[in-house]
């Protein structure tokens, strides 16, 4: 195996010995961040097709394309019951094998309920990789570069959903399109379950599991040198600190703060309003009086492409800049393009073309999001919390943005319908302006430092 060492140039001066094999360890935990991306967006194209084929009413359409978001809950709610017995490597590789039976299903069905199945199936997969391929990621990475190699997740997650796009768009002509559509994902399934069968396990999982001696051979295998035991213990004493890992311990005051940290953010990443812009683009669109399918294809792809640029940029800047100015800066451009959004709606007579005016302040959007909240909320969540009920909490925040997401997907068209264009982007707007007080005053800074050392930091409220 590549056991190659880079000398990367650290923004503060030093310089730290990154081994690619950390690398390719973190791009094959980043095919769960694929598939979620590739999953989530593949059905907006072939729900086209699907509600031709079973004659599906609205209703029935809005309920084939969100019960995937209903098996992700149940999936991030079964990663935080199994992640810390079986381990973060063993629930990717479940995660793949339940990808792989969802993908066979979908195309292969002979009708709507085995594809509803189906589509849950596949939702449980979501919601597992969701969290435990940046859990993962986050425990083998060496504090230098952990922003960027969880940043890595997300980058292949809108990778996924621009891919999912340009397949859709490929077999639109193709008789049964849609099954090719959905069944392609298990091409990266396979990669994925195929590929972590052999990379290593994590070595604080490891550690935790009182596997010691494993944990010394896979960290050397990660580091790409023998000098591990000062990282070794500072696990075991942090380990030795945090005692038990019950559900119980959830409730301790010490971790009330980064709950609210990480389910506050779980929320606002989703009610902010990503969502209604990636799945729900062409309708927006259409809104500002776009008709043409074309333009609309071609104004989604650009909002796609939009999203895996900035992610890199954002990538570029979280191990440099840091995440608390990251998520702020952020989080004001996503206030500031829903504003302009809802007035671009308000007052349409302001811009001399409002379907023009509508994607540029959308790429503004997603672009904002992308350098930070997207990414942001998956990378912290798998920073806070104490190695002993790490799968859990995480699994508590990936429950409630989950739900939110569902929450937003279902009651999107209808705040339109209340509320107006302008007035349902407004709330949008409130609501980020409520999550950049709320990331100022409670989001903390984590970069540079092990995990050990941000659980010492969080326990101290030195973590600003
Ligand atoms: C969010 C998803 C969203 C995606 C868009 C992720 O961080 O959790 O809900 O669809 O970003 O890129």
């Amino acid at each position: 195996m590549i056991m190659t060492n880079s000398s990367i140039s650290h923004p503060s001066g030093t310089h730290h010995k990154v081994s690619g094999f950390v690398i390719i360890v973190s791009a094959i935990a980043a095919i769960g961040g694929l598939l979620f991306g590739y999953d989530t967006g593949v059905i907006s194209g072939a729900i086209l097709f699907i509600k031709e084929q079973f004659q599906l009413d609205s209703t029935m359409q809005e309920l084939t394309v969100s019960v995937v978001l209903v098996g992700a809950l149940v999936g991030a709610a079964l990663g935080g019951i199994l992640g810390d017995r079986f381990g973060r490597r063993h629930m990717i590789i479940l995660s793949a094998i339940i990808f792989l039976l969802g993908a066979l299903l979908t195309a292969f069905t002979p009708n709507l309920s085995i594809l509803i199945c189906g589509r849950i199936i596949v939702g449980v997969g979501i919601g597992i990789a969701s969290f435990i391929s940046p859990m993962y990621i986050s425990e083998v990475a060496p504090k230098s570069i952990r922003g960027t190699l969880v940043f890595l997740n997300q980058l292949a997650l809108t990778l996924g959903i621009l891919l999912a796009y340009l397949v859709d768009y490929l077999f639109t002509t193709v008789p049964g399109g849609w099954r090719w559509m959905l069944g392609l994902a298990v091409i990266p399934a396979l990669v994925l379950g195929l590929g972590m069968l052999k990379m290593p396990n994590s070595p604080r999982w490891l550690i935790m599991k009182n596997r010691g001696g494993q944990a010394r051979t896979v960290l050397t295998k990660i580091r790409g040198t023998a000098a591990v035991d000062a990282e070794l213990a500072e696990i075991h004493d942090s380990l030795a600190t945090e005692g038990s890992s019950s559900w119980s311990d959830l409730f301790k005051p010490a971790l009330r703060l980064p709950l609210i940290i990480g389910i506050g953010l779980a929320i606002f990443q989703q009610v902010t309003g990503i969502n209604t812009v990636i799945y729900y683009a062409p309708t927006i669109l259409e809104f500002s009086g776009i008709k043409s399918v074309a333009v609309s294809i071609l104004g989604t792809t650009g909002i796609g492409v939009i999203n895996v640029i900035f992610t890199i940029v954002g990538a570029w800047l979280v191990d440099r800049a840091g995440r608390r100015p990251l998520l702020l800066i952020s989080l004001s451009g996503m206030a500031i393009s829903l504003g302009l959004l809802a007035l671009a709606f308000q007052l349409p007579q302001l811009a001399s073309s409002l379907g023009m005016a509508v994607v540029v302040i959308l790429m503004l959007y997603v672009a904002s999001f992308a350098i930070g909240l997207g990414p942001v909320f998956w990378l912290l969540i798998s920073e806070i919390y104490p190695l002993n009920v790490r799968s859990k909490a995480m699994s508590v925040a990936t429950v409630a943005n989950w739900g939110a997401n569902l929450i937003v997907a279902v009651t999107f068209l209808s705040i339109v319908q209340v509320l107006g264009r302008p007035g349902a982007f407004w709330l949008y707007a409130a609501l980020t302006v409520a999550s950049v007080l709320f990331t100022y005053k409670l989001v903390p800074e984590t970069k540079n430092r092990t995990l050990e050392q941000i659980q010492e930091a969080m326990r101290h409220h030195q973590v600003r």
